[in-house]
């Protein structure tokens, strides 16, 4: 029998790959250059460690103080954006931020459950045992002022149950963690259960970890060329209504948002894909989807707020795993879980206003175009060096593919004749 993938060495599984996929030799290369022998013990199957670009957010102010903000993204124009809504809520005060509680869940789902008033009745009864055994099952947490804190009980029909298990992860992002109490806890559960357990994982909607941000900004902040900063503001206001009303938008709405906020996300090491779901789930949290943000008119002020479930965390993980990560930590000034998540809510509310002050006044190409010609430059094969001569040849409005292609060749057909001639 052939040996499993997995268990090929590395060498082995790239070739197996060059030959199914006829990969040319300078495509191989692209693979070779980019290995790192350290990733290779992070994930099955490693093939190569695929790199994304990492800037920094300036003139973001939160809670009394200027941070530096690093941010790993692909999209052009995200980091110019959060700089300006930085920049624009930088009056005032800047951004105010708050952590009310920071606890993640976990939860044992149980089927079939014959009388679910009885179970809450148990579970009540035997909260401090339960909290116990999911204590005994991490001691360390306890030693870093965590621990298991509270039980709940939650019929959903008639005979499914979920028992939540909340606990204080300290500053760690706490997957594992709370993975290991909650499966403590259902056995300790199972022999009194008169029911199934279906499984115990923690869950990602963290309704018990929520950051706020909150801004008040002189209207005439806003103002551009031509617009006051009173209409701009109203556009604003008119735009956040609107998120809250349509679904379409709203989607949109909370993408802008979540570039800066997995941006920043991603920089620290944490679980982009949880903080994805969680923030969605919470958008939803009426029964329909709308904006996570709201901007209104009080005082001749444009208010803001923003609130995101963000369970994130400065220690464990890949935290751990990644040297940037305790570089962007510094970077950021950040020492804490909690202070991770405010930072990480106030850049989301920065990006969300950049991104709808564009939207209401210019658009957002006009400003985007000059960050997506380079892109668009890169994306036909220009290497670095050639990306500004390239750019300058591209005056259309919205250059296309083939017109990037033909500045390019005539970059380089320049470039021959200057060599010719020299
Ligand atoms: C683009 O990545 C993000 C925006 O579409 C956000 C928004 O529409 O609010 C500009």
């Amino acid at each position: 029998m052939d040996t499993p993938f997995y268990r090929l060495p590395y060498a082995d599984r790239r070739r197996r790959l060059v030959t199914a996929s006829h990969l040319t030799t300078d495509q191989v290369a692209a693979l070779a250059q980019r290995r790192q022998s350290a990733d290779e013990e992070l994930i099955e199957n490693y093939l190569t460690t695929y790199g994304l670009p990492e800037g920094v957010a300036v003139n973001l102010h939160v809670d009394g103080r200027t941070v530096a903000v690093p941010m790993v993204t692909e999209e052009p124009s995200v980091i110019a954006a959060a700089s300006n809504g930085g920049r624009l809520l930088a009056g005032n005060g800047g951004i105010q931020t708050t952590v009310t509680q920071r606890e993640l869940m976990g939860q044992i789902v149980c089927q079939h459950v014959s009388d679910p008033a009885a179970l809450t009745a148990w579970v009540t009864a035997h909260q401090a045992e339960l909290l116990q055994v999911a204590d005994e099952a991490h001691p360390s947490l306890l030693r870093h002022g965590g621990g298991a804190r509270s039980v709940r009980v939650r019929t959903l029909a008639p005979d499914w149950v979920s028992v939540d298990l909340f606990i204080d992860v300290g500053e760690a992002m706490g997957a594992n963690l709370v993975n290991t109490l909650t499966e403590a806890v259902a056995t300790a559960l199972r022999p009194h259960l008169d029911g199934t357990i279906l499984m115990s994982i923690l869950s990602n909607y963290a309704t018990h970890s929520l950051a706020t941000a909150r801004v008040a900004v002189p209207v005439g902040q806003l103002a551009t060329k031509t617009i006051s900063g009173a209409q701009v503001a109203e556009r604003i206001c008119a735009a956040s209504d609107f998120a809250q009303l349509d679904p379409y938008r709203a989607t949109t709405h909370n993408k802008g948002i979540m570039n800066g906020v997995d941006a920043v996300v991603l920089a620290m090491g944490n679980d982009w894909r949880s903080v994805e779901s969680g923030v969605h789930a919470y958008a939803a949290r009426d029964g329909q989807y709308r904006g996570l943000s709201r901007w209104w008119l009080a005082d001749g002020q444009l208010q803001g707020t923003l609130t995101l479930p963000l369970a994130l965390g400065v220690v464990g993980g890949a935290t751990r795993v990644f040297p940037l990560v305790a570089v962007n930590q510094q970077i950021a000034h950040i020492t804490s879980a909690r202070d991770l998540m405010r930072l990480t809510v106030a850049l989301g509310l920065a990006q969300n206003l950049a991104a709808l002050r564009a939207l209401v006044t210019e658009g957002i190409q006009r400003g985007h175009m000059h960050l997506q010609i380079k892109s668009l430059a890169l994306s036909v094969g220009a290497t670095p060096a050639e990306v500004p001569a390239v750019v300058a040849r591209l005056t259309a409005k919205q250059p296309t593919t083939a017109q990037a292609q033909a500045a390019l060749e005539a970059v380089r057909q320049a470039n021959l004749t200057k060599k010719d001639d020299s």
